[in-house]
């Protein structure tokens, strides 16, 4: 082994969402630090290199670049394809053990959220991630630090926009009806009797049992769940809570 290279990995923060939810033109605001670039579809994920301070002067601001006062942490902030049909480039990169993954920023478009063909997709999609990450947390053999989990609420600047607490609220109640349907599918799958107690335990998400899925559900599992709204093509974007939120993880 070289003794010379001394090599660091940056921590890493995954945005994971749907297709449409906004997640590359938060990239490209971050990164830029000015306004967002036009997007396109993505194919692929991307990395962009950022810098996040907790005690600069301007430590709860984006655009805090140029503010000399403080210490930062350099991270990556990796950019992942939304669309179905590119699923498994996300969920692969969620399952990437080499990582210091220390944060995921679930993005959601609250404007659409209301509607349930933009609600179930959005939901199944949050529950293999959530799912993945409980498994990950009941894996003893690999043990791992805690992951937080933003759903940053997209899209505030349309009148259509729910606010983030019925974001939480339409996620939750959708999430409560994927969980019972996926067990009722166990259940008449045929697995033996004497089988089902521990393989419905691993498939189920939260509190084993209970009657309704709540994020207050997870930290059980190390993971923390928070919902916060913004808007990133707003005049004004407003994501410096999603930044401080994502700064105080790296
Ligand atoms: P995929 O790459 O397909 O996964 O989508 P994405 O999540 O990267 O979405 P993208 O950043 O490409 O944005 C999708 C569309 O939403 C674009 O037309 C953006 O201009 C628009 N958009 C993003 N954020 C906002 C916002 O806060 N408000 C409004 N009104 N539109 C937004
Ligand atoms: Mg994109």
């Amino acid at each position: 082994l070289s003794s010379s290279a001394t090599y660091t990995v940056p921590p890493v923060v995954l945005l994971l969402g749907p297709e449409n939810a906004g997640k590359t033109a938060l990239a490209t605001l971050l990164e830029r630090g000015t306004k967002p670039a036009p997007t396109h579809t993505s194919q692929v994920t991307q990395s962009v290199e950022l810098n996040a301070s907790t005690d600069s002067d301007l430590k709860q601001s984006f655009r805090n670049h140029d503010d000399a006062t403080g210490t930062y942490t350099k991270f990556l902030l990796v950019d992942t394809p939304g669309h179905g049909k590119l699923r498994n480039v996300a969920m692969g990169r969620l399952g990437r053990s080499a990582e210091k993954l220390k944060a995921i920023v679930f993005m959601v478009d609250a404007a659409a959220l209301g509607e349930q063909e933009t609600l179930a997709p959005t939901a199944t999609y949050l529950y293999d991630v959530l799912l993945h990450l409980q498994k990950r947390a009941g894996d003893k053999s690999k043990p791992r630090a805690a992951v937080s989990v933003l759903v940053a609420a997209n899209k505030m600047d349309l009148f259509t926009a729910l606010p983030a607490a019925m974001v939480k609220s339409h996620l939750e109640n959708e999430l409560t009806r994927i969980r019972a349907s996926k067990s009722k599918g166990l259940l008449d799958s045929g697995v033996g009797m004497d089988d089902i107690g521990s393989e419905e335990q691993d498939a189920w998400l939260g509190e084993y049992g209970s009657d309704k899925f709540s994020f207050r559900q997870m930290p059980e599992f190390d993971i923390d769940v928070e919902v916060l709204g913004g808007s990133v093509m707003a005049d004004d974007a407003d994501v410096d809570k999603w930044w401080w939120w994502i700064a105080q993880r790296v």
